[in-house]
């Protein structure tokens, strides 16, 4: 054998080392080992209760493989370009340990069907892994949704004062889209728990092998039902991308928000020394870099999204070798997500609220204009007519510089004299906000109740450990 490759058979000449560094994946998949592994030594396994090997023979594999995989995990092992991927380089591994025999273990399975497996149990871990950190993060909103139930601050549209509401139900405006989030990665965790091991390169083995017993000593419900299919889809890739796409956007909605409630012209919010930087030139500045960059880092994610379709478009079925570039992307993808929300669920619980400050700013900009129309439609005025008048009320308030709330009782009946003095009472923020008991209304009692909600269902998850 020329230079150990496993391919060399059929070659008369060394691979030129620029196409080696070019084809190499093994700077990259190498982060794959300990699955490379554990799907090897579940194959082995399968091969001698099948009697493709012998118990004797798969006992010194696997006893070779675990080797390898200590080894890997003590960092002994240097891996180079000259393997090119992962299952290359611990078959080269293997054989060294325990000779020829372990040249059997590729048995009735490809690279193809392997990188699949691989991917596939990695992934798995990592969908675990960001969902874990969305309860936590969903957690964390609930206990400030608790902690400052209190705060009133203006809502919002088109970024401009549209109506009062709790800070709670901002809150929990996030954590209903995390919850989302999760929802999406427990249906793509379906979709990637799904065993192809077997599919061999293209079309299944002649080999008399049992998938379903790789499955169960790996943990999956499933087995892929087509060869073809099972070598060349990335769909639980794509999937995954896509789900980390979205939840990057909601965390950048977030991460923008608190960037713009902590400028002086918001202030409505100090984000904690530990979670800001300064400036090098400029001696006062407390710069909200880490929203920012969570805010940034959602680029790179829709990116990767958009590399995995574009690397799939129009590819023939089976395996293409494109396919291996499917990596670097998805590794990224988990490594930024990850990295974001474990960040996300450190910085919120030291955000400090200003709370005097939303209050004054939530009747800023007559925010309780609604109410005043919603009050008229209650003593028997049309609501189109209704916001007319407020409308016409709003303006006059407008150029005399006053809020609706401290016009006198005369000025109000100036514009309609069904107003009476209940009308100060129900101009108060916090009337205004619990009057709005509509489903998933502002109301506190509302609130309260998706809070409680919340709770149960953050603790079912718990109790199932499907986090
Ligand atoms: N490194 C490859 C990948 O990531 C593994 C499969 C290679 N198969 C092949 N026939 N060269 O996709």
């Amino acid at each position: 054998m020329m230079e150990g490759k496993p391919w060399q058979g059929r070659f008369d000449q060394p691979t030129d080392k620029l196409v080696e560094s070019y084809t190499a994946s093994i700077h990259f998949d190498q982060r794959l080992y300990q699955y490379d592994i554990r799907g090897s030594i579940a194959h082995c396994q399968m091969l001698a209760k099948c009697k493709i090997i012998s118990e004797d023979e798969a006992s010194r594999i696997v006893e070779g493989l675990g080797e390898i995989l200590r080894e890997m995990e003590r960092g002994e092992l240097v891996l180079d370009a000259s393997q090119e991927d992962i299952h290359m380089a611990v078959e080269q591994i293997l054989i060294q340990k325990v000779g020829e025999l372990g040249g059997k273990l590729h048995t009735a399975r490809s690279r193809n069907d392997q990188i699949c497996l691989d991917m596939r149990l990695y992934l798995r871990d990592a969908i675990q892994q960001v969902r874990t950190l969305l309860f936590q993060l969903q957690g964390t909103l609930l206990d400030l949704a608790e902690k400052h139930f209190d705060i009133i601050l203006p809502g919002y549209t088109h970024l401009q004062h549209a109506q009062p509401v709790l800070l709670a139900h901002h809150m929990m405006a996030y954590y209903e889209m995390f919850h989302r989030d999760d929802e999406r990665l427990a249906q793509c965790l379906t979709r990637t728990n799904v065993m192809p091991l077997g599919s061999a390169a293209l079309a299944g083995t002649t080999f008399p092998i049992d998938m379903e017993h790789t499955a169960r000593a790996l943990n999956f419900p499933r087995v892929t039902r087509n060869s073809l299919d099972a070598v060349s889809d990335r769909d639980y890739l794509i999937e995954f991308n896509a789900a980390g796409a979205i939840l990057m956007m909601h965390v950048s909605r977030l991460a923008e928000e608190l960037i713009l409630w902590s400028t002086s012209e918001f202030a409505f919010i100090e984000i904690s020394d530990a979670f800001c930087t300064g400036s090098s030139i400029m001696p006062q500045k407390k710069n909200p870099d880490v929203p920012e960059l969570m805010r940034g880092k959602a680029g790179r994610v829709y990116g990767h999204l958009m590399t995995l379709l574009t690397l799939t478009k129009a590819l023939p079925l089976a395996y293409n070798r494109d396919l291996q570039e499917d990596k670097e992307p998805i590794f990224d993808t988990v490594d930024t997500v990850t990295s974001t929300l474990r960040l996300l669920v450190r910085l919120l619980p030291e955000v400090q609220f200003h709370a005097d400050r939303m209050a004054i700013m939530a009747e800023q900009g007559f925010t309780l204009a609604t109410d005043l129309a919603d009050y008229l439609v209650g003593k028997g005025l049309p609501f189109r007519k209704a916001h007319f008048v407020v409308g016409q009320f709003v303006q006059y308030c407008a150029h005399n510089g006053k809020r609706l709330q401290e016009c006198s009782l005369e000025e109000f009946k100036k514009f309609h004299k069904g107003i009476d003095t209940d009308i100060y009472s129900f101009l108060r923020l916090e009337s205004a906000v619990d009057r709005r008991t509509s489903m998933g209304g502002t109301a506190s009692s509302r609130v309260r109740q998706a809070m409680e909600e919340a709770h149960g269902e953050l603790n079912a998850k718990k109790a199932l450990a499907d986090l």
